[in-house]
């Protein structure tokens, strides 16, 4: 699992992001609020706030894609 830090002030790593949307998180707020990321100085905000998206965006993508095979 990936343990880069994302917040410094809950000590969130990428690893706890990619859990809380493997999870079923339903947005980035969602992934925010299960991990207390970004409720201290806010200072991790931007940089956590791509990396969930771009998280929650393969997420939505593989889903898409395994619908899409058995629609056939
Ligand atoms: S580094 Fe994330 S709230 Fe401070």
């Amino acid at each position: 699992m990936d343990d880069k830090l994302l917040c410094r002030c809950f000590m969130v790593t990428k690893g706890d992001v990619i859990r809380a949307v493997e999870n079923g998180a339903a947005s980035v707020n969602d992934v925010e609020r299960q991990t207390r990321l970004g409720f201290s100085c806010h200072a991790c905000r931007e940089t956590a706030r791509k990396f969930i998206m771009e998280k929650l965006s393969e997420r939505d993508e593989k889903e898409l894609k395994k619908h899409k095979s058995t629609d056939k």
